[in-house]
């Protein structure tokens, strides 16, 4: 499978001891077994650990953070652009809704069935191998792929919907893979008439979705029941909306190439790379999904596409984020460059130092008769003349007005910090002193 990359709204990932209270006091071995029996809590559901149970604590603390639904996270701003931007384009006919429905608080435990049997994953797959996955029990395991949600969504009712979600799996770690990473995944199932035309139109469209030959067989361009004409035109439609989709996100002049691929739930498949930085960056993978699995979710009557997009990728590319680590930091010196940010916007990171901050704030009182706004831009000015490179973020944390004394205060944050050493409080303190002191006999303020 493919490394490519939610909104849960309980944010619960906890191992619980089963209570195990009891009047009487069993000295069994059955009841010391009950003892270390743990049950595990996620999104609200609760499982039963066996012995294939194998998240590490540290893949427990990944499931605590949900980053997608941090505003200040870059995979939140991306999510963002992507939804926005489908939903623009593609609405139901009227024009008032919009067509694709966002799932992006799907349960990230999912059953094997859902995570490989329902997307025909063959019993001796390597992706099926506790080395690859991570198990709660037999039947249950963390969700490798956004697909997982594919066959339960359908049987729902879906045909058009967008998966949004932390994906996990048991990889190597380097500086792009990371044993979370997201995902978003999108299927469009269309009826005869939705791909193909009404028959009454004027052209008069004589094409089918399924093929009448009984022993049509599988080739490399269609699956068995499939027609030709009906794969030719999903494709279109299924190429058109990521190439469509990938010129939003890198512009219009980036190489893309289609390159044939294989998944076991989509024939046939491709994978999309985008050319960048000098080398073929593959960024999703997509195809016509397996009649198979729509029959097994109760859909007899449509074909449909599908893909799945990595986010961590794009988003390294798009922000310029070298390595997939820095997504789950928290050092505000990278989170406060995607604060605030609308998801058209174009941010590019930049490097953050080693070195620890430090933090000071400044208050004073504002001389008499100046506007809050004019005092804003004269410190940032002062701040970054006097503090030059050390400073790395200034905010304006606090403003207040005592109407009756007519005095106006401000609280500015100074977070300093070198790209060559660790500063201390004493050398920092020197050049707050600074920044004080040319902000009140510059602009007369009062130091409070
Ligand atoms: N689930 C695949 C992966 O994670 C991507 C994919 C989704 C491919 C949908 C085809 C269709 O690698």
């Amino acid at each position: 499978m493919l490394q490519t990359g939610r909104r849960c709204f309980s944010v619960l990932a906890r191992c619980q001891p089963i209570a195990t209270s009891s009047a009487r006091a069993y000295s069994t071995e059955k009841a010391q077994k009950m003892e270390k029996k743990e049950i595990f809590e996620l999104d609200g559901r609760q499982y039963t650990p066996d012995a294939l149970y194998n998240l590490s604590p540290a893949v427990r603390r990944l499931l605590d953070r949900r980053i997608l639904q941090e505003t200040s996270n870059p995979l939140n701003l991306l999510k963002r652009r992507v939804v926005d931007y489908v939903h623009q384009t593609y609405r139901k006919p009227g024009n008032r809704s919009p067509l694709f429905t966002i799932c992006e608080s799907e349960p990230r435990v999912v059953t094997t069935y859902q995570n490989f049997d329902s997307l025909l994953t063959p019993e001796d797959h390597v992706s099926r191998r506790p080395s690859d996955t991570y198990y709660v029990n037999r039947e249950h395991c963390l969700r490798a792929h956004t697909s997982a949600h594919q066959h339960t969504l359908m049987k729902q009712g879906l045909d058009v919907f967008l998966v949004i979600g932390d994906v996990y799996r048991r990889d190597e770690v380097d500086r792009t893979h990371y044993p979370c990473f997201h995902q978003i995944e999108g299927v469009r199932l269309y009826t005869r008439d939705e791909l193909l035309g009404k028959k009454s139109d004027a052209s008069e469209n004589a094409a089918e979705l399924f093929t009448v030959t009984r022993d049509a067989s599988r080739i490399p361009e269609k699956q068995e029941t499939h027609s030709l004409d009906a794969v030719k035109a999903a494709e279109i439609q299924l190429k058109q909306f990521l190439e469509s989709l990938c010129d939003e996100l890198f512009g219009r002049d980036a190489d893309k190439r289609w390159v044939d691929a294989y998944f076991p739930f989509t024939h046939p498949s491709w994978e999309l790379e985008v050319f960048y930085n000098g080398q073929w960056l593959e960024v999703l993978g997509c195809g016509i999904m397996e009649q198979k699995l729509l029959e097994s979710a109760g859909v007899t009557d449509k074909i449909g596409w599908a893909f799945g997009i990595g986010l961590e990728r794009i988003a390294m590319v798009l922000y310029g984020i070298p390595d997939i680590r820095l997504f789950w930091s928290k050092d505000t010196g990278f989170l406060s460059q995607f604060a605030g940010k609308q998801p058209g916007e174009d941010v590019k990171y930049k490097q953050i130092s080693a070195h620890p901050q430090v933090i000071f704030d400044i208050s004073f009182f504002l001389p008499d008769s100046t506007e809050f706004n004019d005092m804003t831009s004269d410190v940032y000015d002062t701040i970054r003349t006097i503090g030059g490179e050390l400073v790395e973020q200034v905010k304006l944390t606090d403003e207040f007005e005592n109407k009756k004394k007519a005095k106006k205060s401000q609280t500015y944050r100074i977070v300093y910090r070198s790209h060559e050493k660790a500063l201390t409080k004493e050398e920092v303190n020197v050049i707050h002193k600074q920044i004080e002191q040319s902000l009140s006999t510059t602009y007369g303020v009062v130091l409070r």
